[in-house]
């Protein structure tokens, strides 16, 4: 919405306002002197650094540096922008906006009028509810005290097609207005109207100024479909409210604040003593309705259903939540169970430990994760790095990311380097920063012109780890699929060991159902090579891969990964080599010089691989 804000406007509001009034909604000031004190409401504080001067209308916190007049404050802490702003003071103190617009103020007519429409239509349900058995039966079955349904309004839609439709229209309201509410729609044949909501429990939703806005009514059996909500109107707009956000006191004492699926998880938990759950109204959450939660500054919990449905609703929320600023944590259920189950078959006391082991968005990503795929399955953990790995590259902490990578490794058993480097490996084009961390904070940043020269590895340690690597594939489809997924043929470096590899690699590539490869095929291409030593290659035929690490999996990321490497670091010497051979001229022309510096590039290119991959 846009609206004109003019001079004026903004000179009334700060002739009519007064800071301390508008920041005692938020805020518990005390006087001190000429000014006001207290705990600063945009950041955490124990002793009060916020500070109102009643003479200058300005607030500063001396804590956080925040300050401003009383626009800015709105804007801060209602999260408004300043035209919103304006808005909200400017309704708040009565201050008359959309005088000037004649549409501004016909809309304005129209929807006060819905507002009383559905005001007089909660009446009239919540009246029905008290004169009907069956209706009060089924929310007795469902454990609801009086004291709950008087709070929630709960009201009762009369089983025939015209209820509210001659309640409303001998009180006097047109039926176009009340189709306007949503409350009653046109016939088919066009012979008139008929009520939307016949033989449900209705449950009116309350915006946060305490106006009914609109409806939702459930059917008592099992009959479809089972919520029945009204439509968008002039005053409702799914997506942009909360049911039961009416009861949240911004200035309460309570800090929490639970997000949940539906009407009855919000009634129940009040039933039971939790009186902090608003409702997204369906399993969609909307950018919108996050907005609307930031306002309230509260700690943030989600606990939807724990089926499917939820779980995929939870990761859309924190997606949501996220891109807001906003940390929930969230709260597990037994499976297939909601929080108005969980409550009444556990109480108030089992649910509130559920608040406090509430987990964090990423330690609930990786939960999921890890109950979607076994771990004990070759393929499912690969499936499952590598959906852990996106998760992670996603983390804007190296420190988190390393403390992520380093936990996860362990309890699935892989190389910490090897979960890195998928961590790192994908998508580095658009997320390099994990890349960049690692450069910027290693030592190859002061050794640009520098070489200092890193210890090799014993060569004998290299040379196993391609034996192995080369016994494995042989033995193995999957172990080679895994293997060329980060080493070439090229990759191997010793000479009998490079001929196996491009054997191995051309019979798999030319054979796509070859699971393994027979010893005797291969002594038999050998035949063509010379110069070769036998010992070494028998040597590796002998391998037992029964005997080697149960982890095949871990074995694999680590001989993988001391490979390349071995392989960076003979690079690296070769390059060191040719760079001492220049220095060592006497004479060095130009080429030299340039070589020289082009040799220098690469080696820092290299070093930061290294660095990298260590
Ligand atoms: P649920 O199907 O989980 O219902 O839908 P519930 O809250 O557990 O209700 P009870 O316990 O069976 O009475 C969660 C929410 O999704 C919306 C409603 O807001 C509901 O509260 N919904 C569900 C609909 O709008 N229409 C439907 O047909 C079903
Ligand atoms: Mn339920």
């Amino acid at each position: 919405m846009t609206y004109s804000i003019d001079e004026e406007l903004i000179e009334r509001i700060h002739d009519s306002v007064n800071l301390i009034d508008l920041a005692s909604n938020y805020v518990q000031l005390k006087r001190t002197g000429s000014n006001y004190v207290g705990l600063c409401p945009f950041h955490n504080e124990k002793t009060p650094s916020f500070t109102i001067s009643e003479s200058k209308q300005l607030f500063h916190c001396f804590g956080c540096g925040e300050g401003g007049d009383a626009i800015s404050f709105i804007m801060k802490i209602e999260n408004l922008s300043f035209v919103e702003a304006v808005k909200f003071i400017a309704d708040r103190e009565g201050i008359p906006i959309e005088e000037k617009s004649s549409y501004n103020q016909k809309l304005k007519e129209e929807k006060n009028l819905i507002y009383q429409i559905n005001r007089d239509a909660a009446r009239f349900y919540y009246l029905n509810l008290t004169r009907n058995k069956e209706a009060l039966n089924y929310l007795k079955k469902r454990n609801l005290s009086k004291n709950t349904i008087k709070r929630f309004g709960l009201g009762y839609a009369p089983a025939r097609w015209d209820g509210i439709k001659n309640y409303l229209t001998k009180k006097g309201y047109k039926e176009e207005d009340l189709e306007k509410a949503g409350l009653i729609g046109k016939k088919r044949d066009n012979t008139g109207y008929y009520d939307k909501f016949r033989n449900r429990i209705m449950f009116p939703i309350i915006d946060t100024r305490g106006r009914v806005i609109g409806f939702g009514g459930r059917v008592l059996d099992d009959s479809m479909p089972k919520y029945l909500n009204s439509r968008d109107t002039l005053v409702f707009v799914k997506g942009d409210n909360l049911y039961g956000l009416n009861y949240i006191k911004r200035t309460s004492s309570l800090k929490r604040l639970i997000l949940v699926e539906g009407y009855m998880d919000v009634i129940s938990l009040y039933n039971y003593g939790i009186d902090y759950a608003v409702a997204s109204l369906g399993t969609a959450f909307t950018p919108n309705q996050a907005k609307l939660l930031k306002r309230y500054n509260k700690e943030l919990y989600i606990c939807y259903d724990s089926d499917k449905a939820g779980i995929k609703a939870t990761m859309k929320a924190l997606n949501i939540l996220d891109k807001e600023g906003i940390k929930p944590r969230v709260i597990l259920l037994p499976k297939d169970q909601d929080p108005d189950d969980y409550i009444g078959k556990n109480g108030l006391e089992a649910f509130e430990s559920l608040i406090d082991n509430a987990l964090s968005p990423l330690d609930y990503k990786l939960l999921i994760l890890r109950m979607k795929y076994d771990i004990e399955d070759y393929e499912d953990k690969i499936k499952f790095i590598k959906e852990v790995s996106n998760i992670l590259r996603g983390l804007k902490s190296p420190v988190e990311r390393e403390i992520y990578i380093d936990k996860i490794a362990r309890e699935i058993q892989i190389s910490k380097e090897a979960l890195e480097k998928e961590v790192v490996g994908r998508n580095d084009k658009n997320d390099s920063t994990f890349y960049k961390d690692k450069y910027r904070n290693g030592r190859n940043r002061h050794n640009k012109n520098k070489i200092t020269p890193i210890k090799m590895v014993l060569k004998p340690a290299h040379l196993t780890a391609e034996k192995i690597l080369i016994r494995l594939m042989i033995e193995n489809r999957q172990y080679y699929n895994r293997i060329k997924e980060d080493l070439g043929r090229e990759d191997f470096l010793n000479y009998e060991i490079n001929i196996l590899a491009h054997i191995i690699f051309d019979e798999y590539e030319k054979n796509p159902n070859k699971m393994n490869i027979d010893l005797n095929y291969i002594y038999d291409k050998l035949k063509d090579e010379k110069d070769l030593d036998y010992d070494l290659i028998n040597e590796i035929m002998e391998l037992n891969v029964e005997l080697l690490s149960e982890d095949k999996r871990k074995l694999i990321e680590d001989l993988i990964h001391r490979v390349r490497m071995w392989k960076l670091k003979m690079d690296r010497e070769k390059i060191l080599k040719e760079l001492k051979e220049i220095e060592s001229k006497k004479q060095k022309d130009e080429g030299d010089v340039n070589r020289f510096k082009s040799l220098c590039l690469e080696l820092t290119k290299l070093d930061k691989k290294l660095k990298s991959h260590m």
